[in-house]
């Protein structure tokens, strides 16, 4: 746990500004699902969805692993108005319930099993108030297919940065290098991701008691289709006697 911050803690947010991947929709979004309570999200990070969301109005509690991605988030303009715990998002009780939990940016993808990514809904259940809403965002992997292929092609003025992705389909695990090249110098970080399908979403969160409301190709509400980039998932609690529909 926790080695996130030190391999992607100092470029993090060179690499991923509060804009990128549809971020200022997704602040949009659950400002709307937030409103009036407050959130919890899993895999806070340095606070790119957490801190604009926050300055809407919503009081944002966030969780991360991450000893390091939390004191830069704490350490940026706006970061005190996130109340941070250092947790384990498969393994956390915060004794408390929200209006909003939420999930983006694969977060979910970053717990290596099945097991550890359904306890994680189980988590988020636990910390739904009555009526409230879980949103969870995540990619849809293109082209699925064994082995190595590269990815996420990214030029700047004086660097070139891609992935390496090994895939399994078997494990649905992803073994990832982003490398960035400079002249004279190549850097590589190294991350493994475990990705998952909309419909194994909707499993795991019917065993954490959850029931589907809505489903989107992105922030905007875009209908899904065979070859979306991208899913958010909207759920509620299963109403008692409602049966385990998934
Ligand atoms: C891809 S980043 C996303 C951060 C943020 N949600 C965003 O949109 O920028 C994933 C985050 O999940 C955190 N994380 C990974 N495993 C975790 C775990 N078991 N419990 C809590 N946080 C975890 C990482 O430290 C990292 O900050």
């Amino acid at each position: 746990m926790g080695d996130y911050g030190r391999t992607f803690g100092e470029v993090y947010d060179d690499w991923y500004p509060p804009e990128f991947g549809d971020g200022t929709a997704a602040v949009a979004a659950l400002a709307r699902f937030g409103a009036g309570g407050e959130a919890l999200e899993l895999g806070v990070g340095t606070g790119r969805i957490a801190i604009p969301l926050a300055r809407r109005g919503v009081r944002v509690h966030g969780v991360d692993s991450s000893p390091e991605m939390l004191r830069r988030l704490r350490g940026k303009p706006g970061g005190h108005l996130v109340r941070t715990v250092l947790a384990d998002m498969a393994d956390c009780d915060l004794g408390r319930r929200f209006t909003l939990v939420y999930s983006v940016f694969n977060s979910l993808f970053c717990l290596p099993d099945q097991a550890r990514q359904t306890a994680c809904l189980a988590v988020a259940a636990r910390h739904l108030a009555p009526g409230g809403r879980l949103v969870v965002d995540h990619q849809i992997p293109a082209g699925v297919s064994p082995g190595i292929s590269a990815r996420h092609f990214h030029t700047e003025e004086d660097r070139f940065r891609f992935s390496l992705v090994d895939c399994d389909p078997v494990t649905q695990v992803m073994d990832r290098r982003t490398v960035v090249v400079t002249d004279g110098d190549t850097v590589s970080y190294r991350s493994v991701i475990r990705y998952v399908w909309p419909g194994e979403l909707d499993l795991m969160a019917a065993a954490a008691g959850l029931v589907p409301l809505a489903r989107a190709a992105d922030w905007k509400g875009s209908p899904m289709s065979a070859d979306s980039p991208g899913c958010v998932s909207v759920y509620r609690h299963r109403a008692p006697g409602e049966g385990a529909k998934a």
